[in-house]
Formats: C-alpha cells, structure tokens, sequence
C-alpha cells in the first residue's frame, strides 16, 4: 500500500454509514485499482473465509471487463458477497440465477423476460402511474414524514406484488423481510436473518399452491409452470427465484428514490434546474441518480481460473469485488465525476453491473424512479429535508435509512 492511500476498510459497515466511502475509494482507483483487501479488518465478519482477503476492483473499465469475463470470473463458485456462506448454505442459494454462471444462468433468466424487456416494463408505466400517486394521496395533509419509509420504500414493494399477483400489503410485509436479509452481520442476530429467509420460502410455497389452483394473468402463476430442460422449477426452484425477484428490487428502487432526493436537496440549483424543466431533464437526472447513488455498492465474483486484471496477477480461487460505486465516480469516464449534474451526457455508469448477469430489472427500475421523482416534485414541490439523513450501515447495499422532510 502507498502512503498516499487513506484508512481502507471496505467490510466495516462502518465505513458506509455516511454514504460511500469516496475517498477511500478515490484513493484507490488513483494507487491501487486492484487492491488486496483483508477480510479481517472486522474478523467477526470474515464469516469464516477460506481466503483471508479480497481484490477490491474500483476502475470503471475493469469492473465491467470482470463482469463480462464469466468464463473466467464465477458467480457459481463462491457467490456474491465477499463473506463466505458455508457449502450448504451455497448448495440453497444456488437455486437463484444469481448464484449462477452461463449456461445453466440462461435457462433460468430466458423463464422471467416479458415483463422486465423494454416494451413488457413500458407497457406497466400506467399502473406504476397509479401506485405512485396512491403513495402521495396517502399522505393526505401531513405536515412532514420519513421520505425513505413513507414514500421512497412503498412503490417498489408494490410494484413487484402487483407483478407477481400478491396482495400489495404483503409486498410491503415482504420488504420488511428484504430489510433483515440484507442488513449487515453485526446489526441483526444472524437467527433473525435466517428466519426472515424462512418466512419468506414459507410464503412463497403458499403462493405456489395458491397459483397451481387459481392461475391467473400474473408472473408468479407463469413461473408456477416455468419449464428448465423439459422440466418444471421444483418447489424449491420456484421458491428462491420468488426470493430473488422480491428481494433486487425493493430496497435498491428505495435507495436509488431517497439517494435521489437527498442529493437534490444538497444539490438546490439542481434541483431547481430539474424541478423547472422536468420533462426534458427527467431521463438524465434518473441516470445521474443511479450513477451517484450506486444502490448496490459491490458484487463478488470468484476466479475460476488464474487471469490478470490490470497488470495484478489473480489466481484460481480468488475472490474479487466489483465496486460500482467507486466505478461511477471513475475521471477516466465521467468528466468532472464528483459533480452531481442532472442533464450529464453522455453517462456510461455501471449502478447496474455488466455481463450476464446485467440487472433483470433495470427497465423498471428507471420507470419507477422517474415516476417517483416525478410525482414528488410535481405534487410536493415545496418538499425540504427536514434533518439528518441517517445511511444503512451495510457494506452491500448503499442508501439513506431514513430521511425526515417537510411537505
Ligand atoms: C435502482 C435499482 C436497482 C439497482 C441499482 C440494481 C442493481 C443490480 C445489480 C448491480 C445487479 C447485479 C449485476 C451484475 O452482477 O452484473 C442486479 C441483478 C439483478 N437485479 Fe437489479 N437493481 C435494481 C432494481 C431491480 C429491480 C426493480 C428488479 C426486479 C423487480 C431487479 C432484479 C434483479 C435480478 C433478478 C438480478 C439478477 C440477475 C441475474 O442474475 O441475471 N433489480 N441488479
């Protein structure tokens, strides 16, 4: 390490409690874009690691080089958070197409495409529409409120019942279940966790059964029937792609939604620009606030064979975070990156990931922010941060927890 680094420590949830650490990760992409990372910077958390470090990779062009590269980089092999999970544990999970690789990852992914591709996610805009102006309508004449709980946090949940064909309110009881999942070790007993994930199997079994007698015109009854090598998804199979899709795009959607808005109130002559110009300005402003949030701060990939990644010799076995927090904010692509700029083009940003496993659900993502932001700035035009935001504390999932506002 040179001098010049600042501290590093990217597995302390700690270091995320403020937003992104981005000077940490400045100091990295200018000294180190491939730095060997220990895992025991918090050995509680090094979740037993075979390996006791990790590359963290945090230049633009190597990121998403790592994430197209899946015939040397595996989702399969060690998953995607830098902690390990215990063989058994993988052995479940691996049930999602996320845990991965081609080609097996194809057959799964081709099962879900209508409502996620360009036209199927447009043709949804209408009833996001909807769900989004029910959220404000419910706020009725309140004074203030939580934008994160109250406003940010609702569309998602909703969006992805209604997809699914569930009740909305147990898309919301759902999203609770998300929350606990996706905290960081440390912050939740690790029981409370596992039995989040059981409750949500055990609901997902109850909605399999439910479709299987009463299909109807939803994702959930098309995937009740969704065919893998001339056979059906096994109740297993049924249950942990039902986890996945319920768990990507709720509190990402959140954060990308209240990360928005907290930077348009730090942000005021953007905001102004925005608010003064919204239907020209609102697709850039989407894209910046994806690039300058960057709801999911890293995923892992493990080597499955000895490669080189930017002059640093990776070997078999390695694991390696792709940090897009740290890409997006790369000089090398995005001029004058540490400027929150809502009309910036051209605006390559990676908040998504890249390759295979690009996120399935980025078209409806983009739709329910814009219309969030939208129906936000239009309706509540006055709206002002009310006080500290408070972040997650996670080294996974990057967003402000709670963010109280005036209406
Ligand atoms: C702002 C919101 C979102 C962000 C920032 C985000 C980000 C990501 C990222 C970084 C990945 C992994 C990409 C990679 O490894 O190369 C991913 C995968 C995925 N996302 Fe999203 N996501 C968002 C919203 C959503 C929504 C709304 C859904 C669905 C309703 C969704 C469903 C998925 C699924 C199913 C995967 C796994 C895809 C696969 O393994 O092939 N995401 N997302």
């Amino acid at each position: 390490m040179t001098e010049t680094l600042p501290r590093i420590d990217l597995v302390s949830p700690a270091s995320f409690a403020g937003g992104q650490p981005h000077d940490q990760f400045a100091g990295l992409r200018a000294n180190e874009p491939v730095h060997a990372h220990p895992m025991d910077a918090t050995p509680q958390r090094s979740g037993g690691a075979e390996k006791d470090f990790f590359w963290a990779i945090t230049k633009h062009a190597d990121v998403r080089a790592i994430g197209r590269d899946h015939q040397t980089f595996s989702n399969h092999l060690g998953g995607i958070h830098i902690e390990d999970i215990p063989e058994e544990g993988l052995a479940s999970v691996r049930n999602m197409m996320l845990f991965m690789d081609p080609p097996e990852h194809h057959r799964y992914r081709k099962l879900v495409r209508d409502p996620f591709a360009p036209k199927g996610a447009d043709a949804y805009r209408a009833r996001i529409e909807e769900l989004a102006a029910k959220i404000i309508d419910a706020l009725g004449d309140r004074k203030e409120c939580d934008l994160v709980e109250d406003i940010a946090g609702e569309l998602p949940s909703y969006v992805i019942a209604d997809l699914l064909g569930i009740p909305l309110d147990d898309g919301r009881r759902l999203y609770v279940l998300t929350e606990k999942m996706h905290a960081a070790q440390g912050t939740i007993p690790d029981a409370e966790r596992g039995s989040a994930a059981m409750e949500m199997i055990m609901y997902a079994a109850q909605v399999r059964a439910d479709k299987l007698a009463n299909p109807s015109d939803d994702l959930a009854s098309e995937l009740v029937h969704g065919v893998v090598d001339g056979e059906e998804l096994t109740p297993e199979e049924f249950a942990w792609f039902f986890l996945l899709l319920i768990n990507a795009g709720g509190d990402t959607t959140r954060n990308a939604v209240g990360g928005g808005m907290l930077a348009l109130f730090e942000h005021p002559d953007e905001r102004r620009r925005l608010q003064e110009n919204i239907d020209a300005l609102l697709p850039t402003a989407v894209e910046e606030i994806l690039r300058w949030v960057s709801p999911v701060i890293y995923m892992r990939r493990t080597a499955k064979k000895d490669a080189v990644v930017h002059g640093v010799e990776i070997k078999a076995g390695d694991k390696l975070a792709l940090y897009y927090g740290a890409a997006n904010r790369d000089e090398d692509v995005f001029a004058d990156a540490s400027r929150f700029d809502v009309a910036r083009e051209p605006n390559d940003h990676i908040a998504f990931g890249a390759g295979p496993h690009f996120c399935l659900g980025s078209n409806l993502a983009r739709i329910e922010i814009a219309v969030m932001l939208r129906e936000i700035l239009t309706r509540l035009p006055n709206i002002e941060q009310a006080g500290e935001a408070s972040w997650l504390e996670s080294n996974f999932i990057s967003g402000p927890k709670h963010l109280p506002v005036h209406l």
